[in-house]
């Protein structure tokens, strides 16, 4: 279940769970609301500290996700304003909503799920998800509805692979683009991604030609925060 491409609506299409965690921010917890086959999360490479939170109202997929989720992932089977009211009095969380789309702009015109939105669930979301104070990425077909509702908010389209064949999608974000979770799939698509490896590969061999101190020195270096790297430069005899 846990990634599964056959669940109705899943992001495991080629170019949406890339697309998606191209836009997910450093974040202590990250909260799937409305998980099905939680393809966005299956895909995230897990670190010490980051913990991943999975919900879905229906009963059998969550407790299909339960069985096949790796340990550390917590799954809930609650409605998802339940699970906003308990996480979002924490800090550095990122909720993460793919709710039912509206009706009007599915292509097929049919119910897909067994808890599916009505039009007053779809603007019950909409509040619920304006009020929120961390930060939110939603996935959506683009439409007047959720554009007039989330005016301020940024949107960045992609193409996903449904049944009736490609359609282009859009994520909601009331935060600015930032350093990601995961920056396996930067890069715009596979070829693009090839092209970084391949820069990646010749610095790396670069690197290595160099004495092991040094070296360490470097990768130290960068992997500091462009801040603390500026402090460290204009430190009065940093040279000496
Ligand atoms: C579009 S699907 C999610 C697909 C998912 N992103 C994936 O990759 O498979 C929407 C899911 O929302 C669930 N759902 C519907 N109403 C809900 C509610 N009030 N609270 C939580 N989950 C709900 C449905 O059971 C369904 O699994």
């Amino acid at each position: 279940m846990f990634g599964s491409a056959g669940y109705p609506g899943s992001k495991m299409a080629m170019g949406a769970y890339q697309a998606i965690i191209n836009q997910i921010p450093k974040c202590k917890v990250f909260v799937e609301l409305f998980a099905g086959s939680a393809a966005v999360s299956s895909k995230l490479s897990m670190s010490p500290g980051f913990i991943v939170v999975l919900n879905d109202i229906d009963y059998e997929i969550s407790q299909s996700l339960l069985l096949s989720v790796p340990a550390g992932i917590t799954v809930y089977n609650k409605d998802y304003r339940d699970i906003i009211k308990a996480f979002d009095v924490l800090d550095n969380v990122v909720f993460f909503a793919d709710p039912p789309y509206e009706m009007s702009v599915r292509s097929s015109q049919r119910k897909y799920y067994r808890y599916d939105f009505e039009t007053s669930d779809t603007l019950d979301f909409i509040s619920s998800m304006s009020a929120v104070s961390n930060k939110v990425i939603i996935t959506h077909y683009p439409c007047d509805l959720y554009n007039t509702s989330f005016e301020s908010w940024r949107k960045v389209d992609y193409e996903s692979m449904t049944r009736s064949g490609l359609r282009l999608e859009r994520m909601y974000m009331n935060y600015e683009a930032s350093m990601l979770q995961c920056c396996d799939y930067v890069g715009n698509d596979y070829t693009d991604r090839q092209r970084l490896l391949r820069k990646a590969i010749r610095w790396k061999r670069k690197l290595s030609m160099l004495p092991a101190n040094e070296q360490q020195y470097i990768v130290k270096y960068m992997s500091m925060p462009s801040e603390t790297v500026d402090d460290i430069y204009l430190t009065p005899g940093f040279y000496s």
